[in-house]
């Protein structure tokens, strides 16, 4: 019966972390996954979290069902932290993470618009094909990222946008691109939506980052714009990263469509949701409610993620400052011109298993490092490292 099975390449990023852990060696350095650790290497406990943890919020009481769409004051408490002010017209619903949240956005999607090609920037991040094309999708992509000039390639997205069909699907990061950290200015993400508008395109917006380039609101801009202007989008997000809690799978997504009748629209997620895993996890969802719900927390927890934020912004300064002095003829300005927790280091396959093999540096294999996972007592190995394999 299952004797001719296909094998699993596994996971560029799942699979490489395993064989981080497996790893013996005791000075290894992690710049792989997308964690963020602290100064000590540690993913942290955010106070925030654990202030409302201690006050009772995600308590295991008796366990029973969340309604199929997730709890009512947390959709409430995202769709502020996601639209700010302006929430008119949007349905939120609880998901399993930032995953959840694009494979029910994908599922209700092929349900409603059965015919119509998702296009994604290249590159992305390396599930997002799987995802979509296991929807159902016919997946295409858009030039994002000029090789040349490590900047973001306005004018190859916007001639390709502009020769999509009406109703296609349009895959964006708002903030901190995944992999490459390089996100459009204002202005161009302007011009990005003016396409978008005037070709009738729908946009889904995968945030994983909010609060990791700029700040909550900053980095939320081009989805608000997007509302303001009164284009329908999508929008996914993860609060694992940003409220530092990986294995409880918070996730939310929104769907802004003003001509929608708002009754139908909630039906057809929740129809998604139901077939897929029937209702979301509560105790992870009523921490974040928490922390967004209470002034005081939701102070703090802006405040911790100001010094993540801070935190990786200096490991790029250091990073790239040391570089500099290794290696003057080379040119790491990528490291500091990106944005959150990646950047996209143009390494070669052979730098980069040089790197695993010779260093115990583990970089993911499109050449994508993860700044999070420095500190100021690898980033100097890390540095040794790097200009080995590039000095080379
Ligand atoms: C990453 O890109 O490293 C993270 O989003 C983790 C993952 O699931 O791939």
């Amino acid at each position: 019966m299952f004797d001719r099975l296909p094998a699993y390449a596994d996971d560029p990023i799942l699979g490489l972390f395993e064989t981080y852990k497996a790893d013996p060696r005791p000075d290894k350095v992690n710049l792989g996954i997308g964690i963020y650790c602290d100064e000590a290497g540690q993913v942290p406990v955010l106070e925030s979290v654990r202030a409302a943890r201690e006050a009772g919020a995600g308590a295991h009481g008796p366990s029973v069902y969340l309604p199929t769409e997730g709890d009512e004051a947390y959709r409430h408490a995202v769709r502020e932290l996601v639209f700010g002010g302006n929430t008119g017209n949007i349905v939120v619903v609880q998901t399993v993470a930032g995953t959840g949240a694009l494979k029910v956005g994908a599922d209700f999607l092929k349900g409603v618009l059965p015919d119509a090609a998702i296009w994604m920037p290249d590159p992305t991040w390396a599930n997002h094909e799987a995802i979509f094309a296991g929807a159902g999708f016919s997946v295409e992509s858009y030039p994002y990222y000029a090789k040349a000039t490590g900047r973001f390639d306005l004018d190859g997205a916007v001639a390709a946008l502009r020769k999509l069909q009406a109703g296609s699907v349009v895959l964006l990061h708002p903030c901190c691109h995944n992999p490459t950290g390089v996100d459009p200015s204002q202005a161009e993400w302007r011009a990005l939506l003016d396409v978008i508008e005037q070709r009738g395109l729908l946009p889904f917006f995968d945030m994983a980052y909010q609060g990791f380039a700029h700040g909550v609101d900053e980095d939320a801009w081009a989805v608000r714009e997007c509302v303001r202007r009164g284009i329908a989008c999508l929008v996914a997000s993860s609060f694992s990263k940003i409220f530092s809690l990986y294995g409880e799978r918070v996730g939310a997504l929104a769907v802004h469509a003003s001509s929608a009748d708002q009754g139908r629209l909630l039906g057809q997620l929740k129809l998604a949701i139901r077939r897929s895993y029937s209702c979301p996890p509560a105790q992870g969802a009523a921490l974040v409610e928490a922390v967004l719900s209470n002034a005081a927390w939701n102070a703090q927890w802006r405040a911790e993620l100001d010094a993540m934020r801070a935190r990786m912004r200096a490991m790029r300064t250091g990073l790239h400052r040391m570089l500099g002095e290794a290696l003057p003829e080379q040119d790491f300005g990528f490291l500091v011109e990106q944005s959150g927790m990646f950047s996209y280091s143009g390494l070669s396959a052979r730098q980069i298993a040089a790197l695993q093999s010779r260093h115990g540096v583990y970089v993911v294999g499109s050449g994508r490092i993860c700044v999070a996972g420095l500190n100021e007592s690898n980033i100097a190995r890390v540095c040794e490292a790097l200009a080995d394999v590039c000095g080379g």
